[in-house]
């Protein structure tokens, strides 16, 4: 039996949700009781996910490297709903798998700017907005603001071998993680960030067959993570069970992590 949440009453924020993996973190936040916004800027893609989930879930198209969009966005959301509990920056993209002397500046320069870039700007919209909300009780005599959450990657940790914008991006956001955490520690604001090795989405199938098998063989359970088994770390980490661990980075990678 899974574990289970009580998010009523909790408002959150799924950057890329239309995606594989945002969607799926999602779907765990509507079935522990919180309303969900899907941010993403494929509109039709906003609104599959939105039929496919069904529930007190809302859409807004926003180009997270949109400066301006992002800020309007949040400031609708604050408005909206007065308050925003969860914030899961997971909108990404993978850009080109290439040697780095075979890639394009423009490729380099737009990983970063949806990866690290998109993430910066809707966390300083989000959390410079979350941290004037009210607090509310916690597990713990302790009380929380809200939960940060960052889909980072395992590449963003070791690094990997023709995507190195990717990983570059990803470690990127694992040290904007930490920082943000040391920022918000005492305003009971918990951020984190999870690393996950492959998991079968949209992204997973822009590459090559035998990128796969690159991939597979560096997991040491020899398969990939199911979108299930991110949510569920996510919901965890979007709890009040969660309370003590901002800054923490979580390893999701059947093993491939290192350290
Ligand atoms: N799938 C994997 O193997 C894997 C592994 C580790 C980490 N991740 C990370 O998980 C996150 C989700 O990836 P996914 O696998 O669900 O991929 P996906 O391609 O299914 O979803 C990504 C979503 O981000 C949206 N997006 C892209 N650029 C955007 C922008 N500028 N503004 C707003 N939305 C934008 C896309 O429209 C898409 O809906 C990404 O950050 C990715 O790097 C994925």
């Amino acid at each position: 039996m899974s574990a289970t949440y009580d998010l009523s009453g909790r408002f959150a924020i799924v950057t890329g949700g239309a995606g594989g993996l945002g969607r799926g973190i999602a779907r765990a936040l509507l079935g522990a009781g919180a309303k969900v916004e899907l941010w993403d800027a494929n509109g039709t893609a906003l609104l599959e996910a939105a039929a496919d989930l069904g529930g007190e879930v809302a859409v807004r198209i926003v180009d997270i490297t949109d400066a301006l969009a992002v800020d309007r966005a949040a400031g609708a959301a604050f408005d909206g709903h007065g308050r925003v509990d969860i914030l899961i920056n997971n909108a990404g993209v993978l850009g080109e798998v290439k040697p780095i002397w075979e890639t394009s500046p423009e490729n380099f320069q737009r990983v970063l700017q949806v990866n690290l870039f998109g993430a910066y700007l809707v966390t300083r919209a989000v959390v410079g907005r979350m941290r004037q909300q009210s607090t509310r009780a916690s597990l713990t005599p302790h009380p929380l603001r809200g939960h940060v959450v960052n889909i980072a990657s395992i590449q963003g940790k070791e690094g990997m071998a023709r995507a190195a914008a990717y990983s570059a991006s990803k470690a990127g956001l694992l040290a904007l993680t930490k920082s943000v955490a040391k920022e918000t520690a005492q305003d009971g604001i918990v951020v984190t960030a999870i690393t996950p090795s492959a998991a079968e989405t949209a992204m997973a199938k822009e590459i090559s067959e035998e990128r796969r098998a690159e991939i597979l063989g560096r997991i040491p359970m020899g398969r990939f993570v199911e979108v299930e088994e991110v949510a569920r770390m996510v919901l965890w980490l979007s709890s009040d069970e969660c309370s003590y661990a901002t800054g923490g980075i979580f390893d999701l990678s059947g093993g491939r992590a290192t350290y």
